[in-house]
């Protein structure tokens, strides 16, 4: 972690962030916390240049749009944790976890700058029509943030959220969940007109370990209790307490335990989700959701074992689960993933390919018995941008692919280092198409397996300077 004198570089003069809020206006409010409240705001030029080389060759880390927590902290009070929160965010990288983008101390205000993420947090999505398969990536995403701040971030290091709920979950563009606001709960709000929604010295009313009321000692489980309760508002659309309620129903972790317990879980979740969810699917969810909740904090999971088995549930929803898993090519690059099964009565007759160094994406397009041909999204590719090459692959009637053929490679160039399929070979009962992309790096093989072609992963990034994007596979 950096040392607090490493922080200058982060520093923010006031007067930058005052004509970034327009004097915290109204207008620019975009919520009220436990610790302050929060503007939206245009960081200036002279902001986002005046500091290190590293930040100006890298407009990624110094976005234009922030979000300014101006904490509600009096005197000195919460000196040590602030810095310490700076000294923390600026440390710990990863894409499940907002960026920070700098800080302001100059008289009594202390102000904390982080990337702002449009669509806000996840406590405003859980009544929304939001799809099973988008809630369940807004999970996993959230997920691997939290399992990195536990296990992720150097040996024998580990930090603790201690405030885990869906307004700490925000989201970006692509509903990529970022986990925010770790490690501020120690900073101590001074608000003490505090409601049940925003952090207390314990936490938040709703989703609090009970084992850390009863013995005010914090660990890792503590948040993996929180992280339970999220999952289930996730999943039952509605927050981890509803005042309006004096019944059973007042406590989600209360409710869902019960409900879990008694096999009756269906009556609770979101009805809009009811009708898409797979048995499979809910079943390893709710398990491991389930087990967050457990009062013995050792029958509680760990972070890494809920990301797999949310995972799971993820893939048993998009129907790869069902096939074998042969080898998993390319790294993990948080993208979305997908699936593409023939149904009995469909044919593969197309698939285009977007490709150049490597594979930036691909479609399918399916014939069924009556004719009709049906093409499928774009899978992978970003903001519509492409890899430079598209290339059409069809099949004749009576053609079907045996195998798929590939080689794995490292991009090169401004985004180096990501491992990806850098190139796709078709064989079939007829002959071999391809390769498409270029063929470097190590080769897999996978038969064709009954028309499922599973688990292939784009990712959407890149977009603010309109480079494509890659795929990963699971098959
Ligand atoms: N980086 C950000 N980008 C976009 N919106 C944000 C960002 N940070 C906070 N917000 C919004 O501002 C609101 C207030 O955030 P804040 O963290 O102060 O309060 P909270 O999460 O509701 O409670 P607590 O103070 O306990 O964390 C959030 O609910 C969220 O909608
Ligand atoms: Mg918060």
């Amino acid at each position: 972690m950096a040392s607090i004198q490493q922080l200058d570089h982060l520093k923010i003069p006031l007067d930058d962030i005052k004509s970034a809020t327009d004097n915290f206006s109204n207008s620019n409010f975009i919520g009220q916390g436990g610790f302050g409240r929060v503007y939206k705001g245009q960081l200036p030029l002279s902001a986002s240049t005046s500091t290190t080389t590293a930040r100006l060759t890298n407009p990624a880390v110094r976005p234009a749009t922030v979000a300014v927590k101006r904490l509600d902290v009096k005197g000195g009070q919460g000196q040590h944790e602030f810095l310490r929160e700076i000294a923390m965010l600026s440390s710990y990288k990863h894409d499940n976890l907002v960026t920070l983008v700098g800080f302001t101390e100059e008289g009594d205000e202390k102000i904390i700058v982080y990337e702002h993420e449009v669509r806000g947090s996840l406590d405003k999505y859980l009544t929304t029509d939001l799809t099973w398969v988008q809630r369940l990536q807004i999970c996993l995403g959230a997920a691997r943030g939290l399992n990195y701040l536990h296990d992720g971030v150097g040996e024998g290091h580990r930090v603790l959220h201690r405030d885990i709920k869906s307004s700490n979950i925000l989201l970006d563009e692509n509903w990529e969940a970022k986990v925010s606001d770790f490690g501020l709960s120690k900073i101590g709000p001074t608000n003490q007109e505090i409601t049940f929604l925003v952090t207390t010295a314990a936490g938040t009313f709703g989703y609090v370990d009970p084992v850390y009321i009863s013995t005010g000692v914090l660990t890792k489980e503590s948040d993996v209790y929180s992280f339970g309760v999220v999952l289930f508002e996730v999943l039952c659309g509605r927050l981890a307490m509803n005042g309006k309620y004096d019944d059973d129903r007042r406590f989600l972790a209360h409710l869902a335990r019960l409900r879990y317990e008694e096999g009756k879980l269906n009556e609770i979740i979101i009805p809009s989700i009811r009708k898409q969810i797979k048995r499979d699917s809910l079943r390893t969810f709710s398990r491991i959701a389930y087990q967050c909740l457990k009062f013995e904090r050792k029958q509680r999971p760990r972070m890494a074992v809920i990301v797999e088995q949310l995972q799971i549930s993820l893939e048993f929803q998009i129907g790869c689960r069902r096939i074998t898993r042969i080898g998993l090519w390319g790294s993990s690059t948080g993208g979305s993933p997908w699936s593409l099964q023939l149904n009995v009565d469909q044919k593969l007759r197309k698939i285009t390919i977007d490709h150049q160094d490597w594979i930036y994406s691909i479609s399918f397009t399916t014939e069924d018995f009556s004719g009709l041909l049906d093409s499928s999204e774009r899978h992978g590719g970003a903001g519509g941008h492409s890899g430079g090459q598209i290339s059409e692959i069809n099949f004749d009637t009576d053609e079907e692919i045996i195998e798929i053929l590939g080689t794995i490679g490292v991009t090169t160039g401004r985004y180096h280092g990501y491992t990806v399929i850098s190139s796709l070979t078709f064989k079939t009962n007829k002959k071999n198409i391809g390769p498409f992309g270029k063929e470097t790096g190590d080769r897999f093989s996978v038969p064709w397996d009954e028309g499922t072609f599973a688990g292939f992963y784009g990712r959407a990034g890149f977009y603010l300077d309109g480079i494509g994007c890659y795929l990963k596979a699971t098959i």
